[in-house]
């Protein structure tokens, strides 16, 4: 009998793998001294050296000393797990110095912080949906498995605009009752295309129709707004926004997700959400690692101009080599594809034969036909480490597999 069940789990795998869609991880061996410069392990456990193209670590904060030394610091002092929920034993001052640095980071009354971005979105949206039996959500098209995990979890309705349309929405929430419920949900700074939201337009229409708008800027803070609070500081509409959600993941460099908003939606959330009230909180390390970061970010303005220009250097050099990326507003640059199994093995062999690393987008991260090799680069990518990476794309793509 059991084998039913075994049977059937293994044959939905061996139909991902046929469709070209199953994941393999690549081992790593990350240095804090030489990183984006990696070792990994390939099939036979043999070691080789690659750069790394496709991390999210954006300022480099996961190997800066900044961080390093006030996590080392505080687990010598405090240990490492936290031991408990927020409600039972889980709740350290650096738990609540993180929240005070979040809110004062996004301009808002207080936050809350969660073990992921993605249980952050998860859980808030499903508990906002939750608490209105009458709830609708107008969701962009294009949003996160996180954002639409939480809608769906709520039941509630889940109207679609189209991608970055403020003219949809308004058609849309033109023909809601104005006492309806609703809540617009986005993000700032799309992670695969990097495409960018016109979260002042959403939050013109989120106070005209009576909704609520809560905007995930999880690859936007650190990386826009003077003192990288994100999209919505840079757009000047952080008050329009009613929830911002984040990451400490990518640009602070440590582990968490967090809400920041007014004090009566965070302490709804607080108090409702089983994702936020039901698990162990952060160590208390990571917690007092991720203000260091952010204290760092918000104190160093000069980061994100230098972070910018060396962006637009990347591009000038794809551009120079005929590459075909995405030329979009954002930090982001997908080199389009537009199939699988190209998409796979153009990564391999820029990994075995260029000691490149960036790893195939494919769907369901993106729809089909927009299979993509999605570069990143932090502050310590060097202009030799980009000019190589453009002639190896060069290489690649110009040349039969
Ligand atoms: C748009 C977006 N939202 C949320 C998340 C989840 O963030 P976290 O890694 O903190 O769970 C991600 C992760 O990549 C993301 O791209």
């Amino acid at each position: 009998m059991e084998s039913f069940y075994y049977d059937y789990f293994s044959e939905r795998t061996n139909t991902l793998k046929a469709g070209g869609n199953y994941r393999t991880f690549l081992t790593l061996q990350k240095s804090a001294t030489t990183f984006p410069v990696i070792e990994f392990l390939d099939t036979d456990e043999v070691v080789h050296t690659a750069v790394n193209w496709c991390s999210n670590d954006y300022m480099n904060m996961s190997v800066s000393d900044v961080v390093i030394c006030r996590a080392q610091e505080i687990i010598t002092e405090s240990g490492l797990g936290s031991g408990g929920t927020r409600n039972i034993s889980g709740t350290t001052l650096h738990h609540r110095q993180l929240e005070k640095a979040i809110a004062h980071l996004h301009h808002k009354e207080s936050a809350l912080v969660f073990n992921g971005a993605f249980l952050a979105n998860q859980t808030t949206l499903a508990t906002l949906g939750i608490t209105f039996d009458n709830a609708v959500f107008l969701s962009d098209e294009r949003n996160h498995a996180s954002i639409i995990t939480g809608m769906q979890a709520s039941k509630r309705t889940k109207l679609i605009f189209k991608h970055n349309s403020a003219d949809h929405l308004r058609q849309l929430l033109q023909a809601l009752p104005l006492e309806q419920p609703k809540i617009i949900v986005c993000e700032s700074v799309y992670s695969m295309t990097g495409s960018i939201a016109p979260l002042s337009a959403f939050a013109d229409l989120a106070q005209k129709y009576n909704a609520l708008l809560y905007v995930d800027e999880v690859h936007a803070v650190g990386v826009y707004g003077t003192q990288g609070e994100g999209l919505a500081g840079e757009q000047g509409c952080e008050a329009g926004i009613h929830v911002i959600n984040g990451t400490l993941a990518k640009a602070f460099g440590t582990l968490g997700g967090y809400i920041a908003a007014n004090h009566t939606i965070t302490e709804f959330v607080r108090s409702f959400a089983p994702g936020f009230i039901f698990t162990t909180s952060l160590p208390p390390a990571l917690c007092a690692a991720s203000v260091a970061s952010i204290e760092y970010i918000t104190a160093n303005e000069q980061l994100r101009p230098t972070y910018h220009h060396h962006v637009a250097r990347l591009r000038y050099f794809l551009r120079e080599r005929r590459i075909p990326f995405e030329e979009n507003p954002s930090h982001i640059t997908p080199v389009l594809i537009g199939d699988t199994e190209r998409c796979k093995a153009l990564s391999h062999k820029l990994l075995y034969q260029y000691g490149i690393y960036v790893q195939p987008i494919n769907y369901p991260t993106v729809r089909r036909g927009e299979e993509c090799l999605r570069l990143t680069l932090t502050l310590r990518h060097t202009e030799e480490q980009m000019q190589y990476l453009a002639d190896s794309l060069a290489a690649v793509l110009f040349t039969a597999l």
